[in-house]
């Protein structure tokens, strides 16, 4: 089982009986004070043993909402970590720590799965998955929030309230936070917090980007339905290749003439499929997309836009578009008052750099269904080691990894800001 595996793997003691050990001992009145400046040294001295987690994690990656092994693996170490635990859907897992006395929840955020994408790296704990891999980081998130778990527990008499550990599985296909929010996860959390791994930032740096930060996703599948001839009678038939070619073209324009230039705006196309062989005009295309909007305004009218372009140009030469919407994600959207909280946080830990400001960035993350239940906030912590170019490679690559330096420190800023968010305003 995994977690014996991860005991082996430490050499670790029980985990209970050690998480009550570093907490205790000295002068009661100085404890609290010196756990909050010892916090990130008490991590660094774990960092080991949540590199190791990684690498489990980084060998059995599992796509979205197939997160079996993952899920198991993770109540293994919260079990061996005292921390009791339940199932929210079939892989997702929520750990709950309580403190001394009744108080706030506060949540912090993990995503689990892996991506259909083969792993390139020649390293000990390669993808043993073939053609699924850890491309993004979320196997360093896993390991960054079991480290903020065990140091949560050894903690547990010195706080009132209660944290959540939100374990989500498939965020690359939109899925997973729902069932969270369906559970009541949220309901009466005063805070959700949660972190992704960037391939653009040095490890030791944490960048937190104020108001937009991610943009609202939506996917769009277009059938087009046409009319087979032969090649030599064009005007028989209906050519659905030929008019979903010129809705690909078309989509552009949804940007280009129709949106304002100042607004970060994206149509994607992912695939076109059409025909069967050379000499046939084609019945039927499939094409499939994304767009990438930062307001709910902007957003539909985007819908409206991409789905209108379709279905008249299909409709000039003789064939019919029926336009789908699946709503991935709304956008993240970090609200002043919160960046400012993490700052805060993040100083605690020590010699972090702090990057803000209001970079946005157009991919997406369901975080933010979990910001509509919770006032929340999403930070980026830096994984690069600027002496290791295997550490800077664009995330979804084959060639992703990360500086697993970091995982120590993403684990004591979930921890802190945790505690943090536990105290309220009295912090
Ligand atoms: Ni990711």
């Amino acid at each position: 089982m995994p977690a014996l595996l991860f005991c082996a793997l430490s050499g670790h003691q029980g985990g209970a009986d050690k998480a009550a050990g570093f907490a205790g001992g000295g002068n009661p009145n100085t404890t609290r004070k010196r756990n909050m400046r010892e916090l990130r040294r008490q991590l660094l001295g774990y960092a080991d043993h949540l590199t190791q987690l990684r690498r489990a994690f980084h060998r059995h990656p599992e796509r979205g909402l197939e997160e079996y092994w993952t899920a198991e693996a993770i109540e293994s170490e919260l079990d061996y970590l005292g921390i009791e635990h339940q199932r929210i859907g079939a892989t997702g897992v929520l750990g709950t720590i309580k403190g001394a006395a009744e108080g706030r929840v506060v949540a912090l955020r993990a995503d689990i799965d892996g991506l259909p994408v083969q792993e390139l790296n020649d390293i000990p704990y390669r993808s043993e998955n073939d053609g699924v891999m850890h491309a993004c980081g979320h196997d360093g998130h896993i390991a960054s929030l079991l480290g903020a778990a065990w140091a949560l527990a050894a903690r547990r008499q010195e706080f009132a309230g209660e944290v959540r550990l939100i374990f989500q599985p498939a965020e690359e296909i939109g899925r997973g936070a729902e069932n969270f929010v369906a559970a009541g996860v949220l309901s009466d959390a005063v805070r959700v917090f949660g972190l992704h791994a960037a391939s653009d930032l040095p490890t030791g740096t944490i960048g937190i980007s104020q108001g937009v930060s991610l943009a609202a996703v939506d996917l769009f599948d277009i059938q087009v339905h046409g009319k087979g001839a032969h090649v030599s009678r064009p005007h028989l038939g209906a050519d659905a290749l030929y008019a979903a070619s010129q809705i690909v073209v078309g989509l552009q324009a949804a940007v280009a003439r129709l949106s304002d230039p100042l607004v970060p705006y994206v149509v994607g196309i992912g695939t076109l499929n059409s025909g069967t062989t050379y000499n046939a005009v084609p019945e039927t295309a499939h094409i499939s997309g994304t767009t990438r909007t930062l307001s709910a305004e902007h957003r539909s009218r985007a819908r409206a836009d991409v789905t209108r372009i379709s279905e008249l140009t299909a409709r000039a030469y003789g064939a019919r578009a029926e336009v789908k919407w699946t709503d991935v994600t709304p956008a993240v959207i970090n609200p002043p008052e919160l960046c400012a909280e993490v700052a805060e946080s993040a100083r605690k830990l020590g010699d972090l750099r702090i990057v803000t400001g209001d970079s946005v960035s157009l991919g997406g993350d369901n975080f933010a269904e979990l910001q509509q239940e919770a006032p929340g906030v999403y930070v980026y912590l830096g994984t690069a080691d600027p002496d290791r170019p295997e550490t800077q490679h664009s995330h979804h690559n084959g060639n992703f990894d990360l500086d697993e330096s970091a995982l120590p420190i993403g684990a004591a800023l979930y921890a802190q800001y945790a505690l943090d968010a536990l105290a309220g305003v009295d912090r």
